[in-house]
């Protein structure tokens, strides 16, 4: 499992890797700058994970349903789970679960970097297909 940037998560999308990567390093920073107990910190670092994924996968969703990619669906399903795997993030929070900047930090790490790695590649040529004809 791919657990640090490289240009393999690259996809040739300007618009799509500036996201990706400035989410990764933004949340590299973050990461290391945050009290791992301080309850306020971890909320406010787990919010705005939430508000990216969520403005990241629309703008995603809006751009394979405009070139017409066949596999939409099952790709949908996979951003409904990470956004899940980010609310089990906040009920753990409020249950003080004392591993939660470990786990923030693997769910990032490992969940992000592979869904980019392995989805969101299969839906890369039908984006660039379309990106090239407009
Ligand atoms: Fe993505
Ligand atoms: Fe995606």
């Amino acid at each position: 499992m791919l657990d640090k940037w490289t240009d393999k998560c690259l996809l040739n999308i300007d618009k799509i890797d500036q996201q990706h990567k400035a989410f990764f390093n933004l949340w590299n920073t973050e990461m290391e700058q945050v009290d791992t107990q301080d309850r306020i910190q971890m909320t406010q670092v787990i919010e705005k994970l939430e508000d990216y994924i969520k403005a990241h996968f629309r703008e995603e969703e809006e751009l394979m349903v405009k070139s017409g990619y066949n596999d939409i669906e099952k790709h949908i399903d996979q951003h409904k789970y990470l956004i899940q795997k980010v609310d089990d993030l906040k009920q753990e929070l409020d249950y003080n679960n004392p591993l939660i900047h470990e786990k923030t930090a693997v769910f990032m790490k490992k969940w992000f970097l592979n869904h980019i790695i392995q989805s969101d590649k299969e839906y890369q040529q039908s984006v660039l297909e379309y990106l090239n004809k407009k």
